[in-house]
């Protein structure tokens, strides 16, 4: 049986566009895949009085199970309210979904957005299945990210080795044709933690802020989603280079562009590796000084505390979504 998720106590994405949009900032959209994630996503985002997207990629929905999953978000719902720090709405999102039928099975299961990823398909197939994905998706008031343009990088069954940047001709036709209620667009970020080729001191290239102002010229007020948005907090690299790992060329794009672009269309911004990167740094640091250590919440424990307060400082400084919950 379907299950609704206004039913789990979540909310899709269109009001918390809109309103980003008119005030400038950008919702922040986690992934997560476990428990601890969960979380830190949770508490950090009541704790600063964020409105959040909980972000699942279809890699995570295997490895937590889907039904466990509908239950940790309808759990988490919970969670905030008895928190008594005030409510804040919830969005469970479907991360570069790459089919109809993926699409299809998480609004089933209670996810209030989908992103349709037909990226990897020409324009015209692309707007098929977004089509076809937005019509399912709005007869269940749930809302839809289509993407135009191509990422490098891996996105779970969607990979490239080379970006595209979007086209801002196309946009356009793309949202009139396809219904959707927010484009993701290629303007320079990647997937994971090596985004940039830079020699140690070097800064990262800037993103291609004329193709996201042209973009916004031709669709004004539509919200634009930013990938890859990580900044690969450098703190966490060194931590995780001084304590065994090995992340050498690590790099991300810096705070100061993310804030520019949060103040832009761009509604919101997607951070799956800084969390990553934040949880290996401390489970790293953990290890390396108490190799005795063996009770998972000794090291998860401490993890999760740091991903509380990377989030609180990217909703604070980064994003501005802080206070606007
Ligand atoms: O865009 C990709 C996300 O970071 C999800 O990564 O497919 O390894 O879960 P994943
Ligand atoms: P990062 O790898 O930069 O965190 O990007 C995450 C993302 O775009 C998820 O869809
Ligand atoms: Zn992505």
């Amino acid at each position: 049986m379907a299950v609704k998720y206004t039913d789990l106590g979540l909310v899709n994405t269109r009001d918390m566009f809109k309103k980003a949009m008119a005030g400038g900032y950008a919702i922040p959209a986690y992934n997560f895949n476990n428990l601890e994630q969960l979380q830190a996503i949770i508490i950090g985002c009541t704790e600063s009085k964020s409105p959040v997207i909980l972000q699942v990629s279809s890699g995570a929905r295997k490895y937590a199970n889907q039904t466990l999953l509908r239950y940790l978000a309808m759990g988490a719902v919970e969670m905030m309210k008895e928190m008594g720090k005030g409510i804040i709405p919830i969005a469970l999102h479907l991360d570069h979904g790459d089919t109809f039928e993926l699409c299809k099975s998480c609004i089933d299961s209670g996810f209030s957005s989908v992103m349709i990823d037909g990226s990897h398909h020409n324009f015209e197939d692309n707007v098929k299945v977004t089509k076809q994905v937005v019509e399912y998706a709005h007869e269940r008031d749930v809302t839809v990210e289509g993407e135009l343009g191509v990422l490098a990088g891996i996105e779970d069954e969607v990979s490239s080795e080379v970006s595209h940047y979007t086209k801002p001709d196309e946009v356009e036709e793309f949202v009139t044709k396809t219904g959707v209620d927010s484009l993701a667009i290629s303007i320079g970020t990647s997937h994971g933690a090596y985004k940039f080729k830079v020699k140690p001191g070097e800064e990262v290239p800037p993103l291609r802020f004329d193709i996201l102002d042209e973009v916004e010229r031709r669709i004004p007020g539509f919200p634009i989603v930013l990938h890859g948005a990580s900044s690969v907090i450098p703190a966490y690299v060194e931590m995780i280079n001084k304590y065994g790992g090995k992340m050498e060329d690590a790099a991300g794009v810096p705070e100061s562009q993310l804030r520019r672009a949060a103040a832009s269309a761009v509604c919101k911004i997607n951070i799956d590796s800084d969390g990553r990167l934040a949880v290996t740094a401390i489970i790293r640091k953990v290890f390396a000084e108490n190799p005795k250590e063996f009770d998972p919440r000794k090291y998860l424990g401490p993890a999760r505390d740091e991903l509380i307060k990377m989030i609180k400082h990217k909703n604070e400084n980064v994003l501005g979504s802080a206070g606007k919950a």
